[in-house]
C-alpha cells in the first residue's frame, strides 16, 4: 500500500479552464480519502490527474515518495473505478474480472486465484459464469469493483462508483465499500458529490469548489467548524440556516438584519467573546437541529424570535419546519409533536453558542468567536 502526495498540483485545459487550482494534501497509507464537491468542481479531472490519464499543468504527484508525473497510467500501480464503467457484455463475470490481469501476462493460477478471492469477498462467487445483461446494477458495480480489487494496486481511485444505483442499493454498496476498505486496508480516493456519502465513507474529506480546495478535515470537524460559507452550506442536510446583517452591541447584542433584528442573547453579556465584530457585517450561521419552537421551560440564555411557519414536512423520525423571518428562509429540525398550523407565527429559540459566524465579505469564519459567555469559562 502507500502514500499519495499533492504538490500544487495545477490543470488548466486547452481551452483555459482552470479545472484544479492547486491542490495540496496528503493522503495516508490506508486512509480513505473523498474528494466532495458540486458538479464540474474538478473531483474527476483531480482523479484522472492522479491516475496520469491527464497531464497536470504544474505541480507534483507522488506515490509512496516517487514522482509520478510523467509515469504512464499503468506504470503508477493504481486502480481506477471510473463514473461510467461499461462491463464486456458478451463476457462472463469471471472473464471481465480477468480481463485486465490476462493483458498484463499474468499466469493462468495467479488469475484464478484472484478472480476467485475477489469474488468471495464481493459476494460474486455465484456469478462467476453470468454475463452482465443478467445482473441487477448493484452486481455489476460490484463487478466493476472487482475488476479494480484483483489488480491489487498501491492506491484505488473511485469517482462516483455509486451514482448509477438508487438510493437503497447506494446505501448498501455504502456500507460494502467501508468494508472492503477496513479489510483491504488500502489507500483510497474516493469521489463523490453527495454529502451523505463523503460524510459516512471519509476518513478525511476534501472539499472542493470551482477548482479551489475549500477545506480538509475528518468530517466531524467539517460539520462543527466549516472553514467559510461554502462548506457550511454545502455539508449537512437541509443545510445549514444563514443570517446576513450587522452585529450590534447597545442596548443589547443583536443582529441587526433587512428584515429587523435577530436578538442574539437575552440572559447574559457576551460582548467579552463579541468585541472584535462589533458593528462588523457578518453572516451568522445555524444548524436546523440548532433552532427550536419554544417550549415552556426554555433556558433563560437562548435567543428567541418570531417567524412564520411555511410548509411541514414529517419525514417520520422527525420533522422539517420551513419557516420565514422576514424574506430569509429557515428550517428547524425537530422530534415529531403536535404544531402550529402553517401560515401562523411560531416562537423560534436558539443558543447562541451555537451560531457559526462568518465575515460578510470574504465569506471566512470568523475564529475565535463564541456568542455565550460559557464558551470563554466552561469549555
Ligand atoms: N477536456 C476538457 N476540456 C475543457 N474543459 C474540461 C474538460 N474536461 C472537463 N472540463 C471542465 O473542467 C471542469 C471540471 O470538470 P470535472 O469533470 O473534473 O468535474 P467533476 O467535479 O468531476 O464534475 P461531476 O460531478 O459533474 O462529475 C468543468 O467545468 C468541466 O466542464
Ligand atoms: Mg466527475
Amino acid at each position: 500500500m502507500a502514500t499519495v502526495r499533492l504538490d500544487n498540483v495545477r490543470k488548466v485545459y486547452d481551452n483555459g479552464k482552470v479545472a484544479v487550482a492547486g491542490a495540496d494534501f496528503t493522503v495516508a497509507d490506508g486512509e480513505l480519502l473523498v474528494l466532495v464537491g458540486p458538479s464540474g468542481c474538478g473531483k474527476t479531472t483531480l482523479l484522472r490527474a492522479i491516475a496520469g490519464l491527464e497531464s497536470i499543468s504544474a505541480g507534483s504527484i507522488r506515490i509512496d515518495g516517487r514522482v509520478v508525473n510523467d509515469l504512464a497510467p499503468r506504470e503508477r500501480d493504481i486502480a481506477m473505478v471510473f463514473q461510467n464503467y461499461a462491463l464486456y457484455p458478451h463476457m462472463t463475470v469471471a472473464e471481465n474480472l480477468a480481463f485486465g490481469l490476462k493483458l498484463r501476462g499474468l499466469p493462468r493460477a495467479e488469475i484464478a486465484g484472484r478472480v476467485a478471492e475477489a469474488a468471495r469477498m464481493l459476494g460474486l462467487s455465484e456469478l462467476l459464469d453470468a454475463r452482465p445483461r443478467r445482473l441487477s446494477g448493484g452486481q455489476r458495480q460490484r463487478v466493476a469493483l472487482g475488476r479494480a480489487l484483483v489488480r491489487e494496486p498501491k492506491v484505488f481511485l473511485l469517482d462516483e462508483p455509486l451514482s448509477n444505483l438508487d438510493a437503497k442499493l447506494r446505501a448498501a454498496m455504502r456500507v460494502e465499500i467501508a468494508r472492503l476498505h477496513q479489510r483491504l486496508a488500502a489507500t483510497m480516493i474516493y469521489v463523490t458529490h453527495d454529502q451523505v456519502e463523503a460524510m459516512t465513507l471519509g476518513q478525511r474529506i476534501v472539499v472542493l469548489n470551482d477548482g479551489e480546495i475549500q477545506q480538509i478535515d475528518t468530517p466531524m470537524r467539517l460539520y462543527d467548524e466549516p472553514a467559510n460559507l461554502f462548506v457550511a452550506g454545502f455539508l449537512g442536510s437541509p443545510a445549514m440556516n444563514f443570517f446576513r446583517g450587522r452585529l450590534r452591541a447597545e442596548p443589547a447584542w443583536r443582529l441587526e438584519t433587512d428584515c429587523g433584528s435577530l436578538p442574539l442573547d437575552d440572559a447574559a453579556d457576551p460582548s467579552v467573546r463579541l468585541g472584535t465584530c462589533r458593528d462588523r457585517e457578518v453572516v451568522l450561521g445555524l444548524r436546523p437541529e440548532h433552532l427550536q419552537l419554544v417550549a415552556g421551560d426554555a433556558p433563560a440564555s437562548f435567543a428567541k424570535f418570531d417567524a412564520t411557519l411555511e410548509v411541514v414536512e414529517p419525514v417520520g423520525n422527525e420533522i422539517f419546519l420551513n419557516l420565514r423571518f422576514g424574506n430569509v428562509p429557515m428550517v428547524a429540525r425537530i422530534a415529531p409533536r403536535a404544531l402550529p398550523a402553517s401560515g401562523t407565527h411560531a416562537r423560534l429559540q436558539f443558543d447562541p453558542w451555537r451560531l457559526h459566524v462568518f465575515d460578510a465579505g470574504s465569506g471566512e469564519r470568523i475564529e475565535g468567536v463564541r456568542f455565550h459567555p460559557r464558551a470563554a469559562t466552561a469549555r
